[in-house]
């Protein structure tokens, strides 16, 4: 008798203590950091800094990355705060300093940032900084980017840590978020037939990230789908960034736009301000075929009513 009331109470605890072990089991494996590309022995060699200058361009490392403060924008010493409703990021030196950039990474170290957000010692980046576009980037540009990277100034100094509220601060829970909302190599581009359009479709949504600006986030801080380029409270908590879907600039010709790209100009004699600024000092740093390219693709989005906040 009381043997079967020892087991009527223990059974019940020992099957929650096992429910919860295999749970605890499956979120680790679930949440683990994923490094695609091996260092040792990897067949990711340096490629061409010239070509790669391109690629920084376009994919707008220097408004992030440079030193405030200082006016050369390949000075990549990092330090600038970023506002989020989950605390303050500060982004880091990549500068090829080998104690407090990146000067000690191989070609592979830098794929696995970029394309699965996971650094050299196996952890999560955070995707403030913007590799759920840059994943779709093809090795290539990885490898030429590697090389101009590698290029540029050393600076000394590294950025003050993050200061994130509460279990934001645990990296690991960004692999929950990675299984939400990120899929490796993946690219949100809708393609046809037309090369100049395919160009523009990977420098808009891998390289240049535009919808990272230009479109509303749900509480994870994440990209609501519906909301793509449709426009959406600035991330970092102040102002509007505008639709730039038909819906708003389908006046806009190709021409139009790939003026604003170089010279800030818009259709209706303004000039573009506040981040978009820094856009434009990288886009104006594109061949113009690339301006077009991105014209062509933007031209081509879907309309899609601009959200209310
Ligand atoms: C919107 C701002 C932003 C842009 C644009 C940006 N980054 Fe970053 N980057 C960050 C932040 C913030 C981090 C830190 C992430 C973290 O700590 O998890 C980071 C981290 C990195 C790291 C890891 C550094 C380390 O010490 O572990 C590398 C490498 C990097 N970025 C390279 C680039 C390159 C190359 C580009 C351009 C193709 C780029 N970033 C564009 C904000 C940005
Ligand atoms: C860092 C955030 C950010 C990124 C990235 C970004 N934009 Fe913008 N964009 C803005 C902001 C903010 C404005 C509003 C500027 C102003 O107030 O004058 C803007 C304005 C514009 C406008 C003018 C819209 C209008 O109605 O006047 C166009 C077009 C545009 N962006 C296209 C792009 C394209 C194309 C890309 C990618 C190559 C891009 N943006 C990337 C923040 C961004």
């Amino acid at each position: 008798m009381r043997d079967t009331l020892a087991l009527a109470y223990d059974w019940p605890l020992t099957s929650a203590a096992a429910v919860t072990l295999v749970i605890v089991c499956a979120c680790w494996f679930l949440t683990m950091p994923v490094a695609s590309f091996e260092s040792a022995g990897s067949t990711l060699t340096e490629g061409s800094a010239s070509r790669g200058e391109i690629i920084f361009a376009a994919g707008g490392c220097a408004s992030c990355h440079a030193t405030p403060g200082q006016p050369d924008h390949l000075k990549l010493g990092g330090g600038l705060a970023l506002a989020s409703p989950f605390g303050t990021f500060r982004v880091p030196n990549i500068s090829p300093d080998p104690i407090d950039g990146i000067g000690s990474w191989s070609v592979a170290d830098l794929a696995n940032a970029l394309i699965s957000g996971v650094s050299p010692a196996g952890r999560h980046y955070y995707p403030v900084f913007p590799y759920p576009s840059y994943t779709s980037m093809r090795s290539d540009d990885v490898r030429d980017l590697y090389a101009y990277l590698q290029s540029l100034p050393r600076v000394s100094g590294r950025a003050p840590p993050h200061d994130l509220f509460l279990f934001f601060r645990v990296r690991r829970f960004v692999g929950f978020w990675k299984l939400l909302f990120f899929r490796e190599g993946k690219s949100e581009a809708i393609l046809n037939e037309d090369p100049v359009h395919g160009r523009g479709a990977y420098l808009v949504e891998t390289l240049a990230h535009c919808a990272d600006c230009h479109s509303t986030r749900n509480i994870f801080g994440a990209i609501r789908p519906a909301t793509r380029f449709a426009g959406g409270p600035d991330p970092e908590g102040t102002g509007f960034v505008p639709n730039i879907t038909p819906a708003r600039i389908g006046g806009w010709s190709e021409a139009d736009l790939a003026e604003m790209l170089n010279s800030g100009r818009t259709p209706n004699h303004g000039r573009v301000g506040s981040s978009m600024r820094d856009v434009v000092a990288n886009t104006s740093q594109l061949p113009e075929s690339d301006r077009i390219a991105i014209a062509r693709y933007i031209k081509s989005l879907p309309v899609r009513p601009t959200p209310h906040p």
